[in-house]
């Protein structure tokens, strides 16, 4: 490997140079005003995918954002690894919060800062390099295919459809994503476990117009007030979640279970010191690492309506608005939550107003194993170059395509994320380490090797 090695450190501001080209087009999939960029995206990650050595490189029109695929086939004898991840990143505002802008790419203190530096481009891009410096040092040890998608932050809607019509074409022994985070860069780790989600919007309304609150106010429901009201109701003094049935599904760990997870280093201080809060909360009974991996949540990303300009407009609004996200565990199914919560919600809604709840997307969560030859090639490599054995954590985020994968190609994933959670993904001033894009495409070989290694010996 030190031959390797050699050749990838001496990339590094050619790895670096790309990455960052990468990175200054804004494939922000939410948004259809950048609906031309993400599809320039998708054709830099062919053309990347191409230049890297890889065969059969394809952008792969769907009905929303394109799928880019690549792969080489070294031997059919040998084993498959499916590389996914996604080209796609979140909308980069408040703007105003970014120190540089998000999509002129710098490094500043050994770190990338831009939209989707660690999610995911920094992320999948150090696959393709690996995958490039093995392909010129000494060859592939199994087959690799890539499928990198545009819609990762908005749900992946259409790939779903894709994999089941590409069965074959992705065939695949294991599926290799990075797209986490570790716990820290001297405290390698692999997430073991992603959350599921369900996601959806709700609609309250009142009068049919905006109206004075002084002539109708205290005698007409507002619906401002009747929303927080319902969205209070949401979670008891305990911090549970209050719907009907909500937790009827959930798989509780044991006790040895909880004790592993308890293992990893947590400095709850700390924790609180970066994000300024005076303290923490949640659901009663459960630690602040559980509570953000194991345990199912309820949030509201946004809340609209009524009067929000300059000054003060004395109004009672017609309507009120939130979008709200629910975190899941298995075996919690996104669509059974969902029913649920729509349910629940509408029942909830005081006389006055009516309620409407709009579903977005969903995804289901995933537990993937520790004992498999992926799992172990994973963790070899990581003890490699980090010289610490990585730790089995549970992730709190979700990858909805994880479990569809599973479903449809019968395929378990190594989720080999070298990020970190500071790396601020989703927020202004979003940035990946140096140190954790090199780290990664060292790493990547040394899996290859080891896990081609032990189906080997199992054949
Ligand atoms: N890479 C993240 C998921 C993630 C982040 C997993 C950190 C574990 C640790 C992914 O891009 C993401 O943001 N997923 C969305 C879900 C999607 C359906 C919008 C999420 O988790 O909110
Ligand atoms: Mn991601
Ligand atoms: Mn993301």
């Amino acid at each position: 490997m030190t031959v390797l090695d050699d050749h990838i450190q001496a990339a590094q501001e050619r790895y670096l140079a790309e990455l960052m080209d990468l990175l200054r087009i804004p494939s922000v999939s939410a948004d259809p005003r950048y609906k031309a960029d993400v599809q320039r995206c998708a054709g830099a990650v062919g053309q990347r995918l191409t230049e890297a050595g890889l065969d059969a490189v394809e952008v792969i029109a769907t009905a929303g954002h394109p799928i880019v695929y690549g792969e080489k086939i070294v031997d059919p004898a040998k084993p498959t690894v499916l590389v996914y991840g996604h080209y796609d990143v979140q909308p980069a505002d408040p703007l105003e919060l970014w120190t540089s802008p998000p999509f002129e790419p710098v490094v500043r203190d050994g770190r990338i800062y831009a939209r989707g530096s660690a999610d995911d481009k920094g992320q999948f891009y150090m696959h393709v390099k690996a995958v490039e410096a093995m392909l010129h040092h000494g060859g592939l040890p199994c087959n690799v295919k890539f499928m990198i998608e545009g819609e990762e932050e908005v749900g992946s809607v259409n790939l779903g459809p894709f994999v089941r019509a590409n069965k074959e074409r992705l065939r695949a022994d294991v599926v290799l994503i990075s797209d986490t985070a570790m716990l820290a860069n001297d405290v390698p780790s692999i997430n073991t476990g992603l959350r599921g989600l369900s996601y959806l919007e709700v609609e309250v309304t009142g009068p049919d117009r905006d109206l004075h609150s002084g002539v109708y106010g205290g005698a007409v429901t507002n619906p401002i007030n009747a929303l927080c009201e319902m969205i209070a109701g949401l979670h008891d003094a305990d911090r549970r979640i209050t719907i009907p049935g909500f937790y009827d599904a959930v798989r509780e760990l044991s006790a040895a279970e909880r004790q592993a997870l308890a293992e990893a280093p947590f400095d709850e201080a700390a924790y609180m010191r970066d994000l300024t809060i005076g303290a923490v909360h949640g659901e009663k009974g459960y630690s602040t690492p559980e509570r953000s991996s194991i345990r199912p949540t309820l949030d509201v990303n946004g809340i609209w309506g009524g009067y929000i300009g300059e000054g003060a407009k004395t109004v009672l609004p017609s309507k009120a608005y939130a979008k709200i996200s629910m975190r899941l565990v298995p075996d919690q199914r996104s669509a059974d939550i969902t029913r649920l919560f729509q349910e629940h919600f509408v029942r909830m809604a005081p006389p006055g107003v009516t309620v409407v709840v709009r579903p977005h997307h969903g995804g289901e969560a995933v537990v993937t194993p520790i004992t498999s030859e992926a799992y172990r090639a994973a963790s070899m490599a990581m003890e490699e170059t980090f010289g610490k054995r990585p730790i089995p954590t549970r992730g709190g985020g979700s990858i909805p395509i994880v479990a569809l994968f599973e479903a449809e190609l019968g395929l378990k994933t190594v989720l080999f994320g070298f990020g970190l959670d500071s790396d601020k993904i989703h927020s202004p001033d979003e940035h990946y380490g140096v140190f954790n894009y090199m780290m990664g495409i060292r790493t990547i070989p040394r899996f290859f090797h080891h896990y081609a290694a032990l189906m080997n010996g199992k054949a």
